[in-house]
């Protein structure tokens, strides 16, 4: 037995090693494209979505969703690969509760009837872990809407996102632009907190989708901004890290929007925690925001 062994006799001393190491995440034997899951579950959303409503005006009112493209592009429809061979079930997400999540959003007619329908929602199998819906936070009215990833164990507790230690990083970022949260609202990909923190996995952002997609028709805003990778990747329908992405305007829509907004992302907050060295980039995406804002009043 070498020192390493001798040391470690518990799996959970080797579990702790490794995050004291730096590793957050484990790896299966085989890649796994969970980008390309969340596309198919977006496309196998759009299907049902088209079934469910195929008495409105189908293929208009049916249609989800993220249209993006870079600005002075065309949009172009996202979320369109074809049909899924897979994966309403990922992560124990049905396609009942896909269809379900679909329905309840779409029949929202405002915020609190999505908080409401949210709270008796139990298609997600994260409620079933977390303590608290968390729903969103700020000014249903907010000319800026920001969705994050996940709640974490502070949002869990308090029902209320960004409220740990990346939003109180966030609220300095908001404040630096002269904006608070009764300037903005601010949700997730998720509304109920994944066990350990993990990534929430794409059949849970993807049952959520309807949910966050509603909520954006309702608010209105001028400007979307994704808050890191997972709402980046669903939200936007891009592909690649927030490094490659940031600093761009897209066009965002749904097919119940009456018409497409900016939309950019920014970098996560836990991770200018973890690397600050991102900041200064972050400031100029800040300052990008704010001048948008303006360009848009
Ligand atoms: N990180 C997020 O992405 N969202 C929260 O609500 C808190 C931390």
């Amino acid at each position: 037995m070498n020192a390493f062994e001798d040391a470690l006799h518990h799996p959970a001393d080797v579990l702790a090693w490794y995050l004291d190491a730096g590793v957050d995440e484990a790896v299966g034997e085989e890649p796994l494209d969970r980008y390309a899951l969340v596309r198919e579950a977006q496309a196998q959303r759009d299907a049902e979505a088209q079934a469910l409503l195929k008495d409105a005006n189908a293929g208009h009112a049916a249609h989800h969703a993220a249209h993006s493209a870079q600005t002075g592009g065309v949009p172009t429809p996202a979320g369109r690969a074809g049909p899924a061979q897979v994966r309403p079930s990922d992560g124990g997400v049905g396609e009942e509760a896909m269809k379900s999540a679909v329905k309840l959003a779409r029949e929202a007619k405002n915020l609190d009837e999505l908080r409401a329908v949210l709270q008796d929602f139990d298609g997600c199998p994260l409620k079933k872990t977390a303590m608290n819906l968390v729903f969103g936070d700020g000014n249903p009215d907010a000319r800026l809407v920001l969705i994050g990833e996940a709640p974490g164990a502070d949002e869990d507790r308090q029902g209320v996102p960004f409220v740990g230690a990346s939003g109180q990083l966030l609220d300095k970022m908001l404040a630096s632009i002269g904006l608070n949260r009764s300037d903005v609202f601010i949700s997730n990909t998720v509304f109920w907190r994944p066990p350990g923190n993990r990534t929430p996995n794409s059949g849970e952002i993807a049952v959520c989708l309807p949910f966050v997609e509603r909520m954006i028709e309702l608010i209105d805003p001028a400007i979307l901004i994704t808050v890191g990778g997972p709402a980046t990747h669903s939200l936007l329908a891009q592909q690649g890290s927030v490094s490659r992405l940031r600093g761009r305007w897209f066009t965002y829509e749904t097919g119940r929007m009456s018409h497409p907004i900016a939309a950019s992302a920014i970098y996560h907050p836990a991770y200018l925690l973890r690397t600050p060295a991102h900041k200064r980039e972050a400031w100029s995406d800040l300052i990008a925001i704010k001048a948008k804002l303006a360009e848009l009043a």
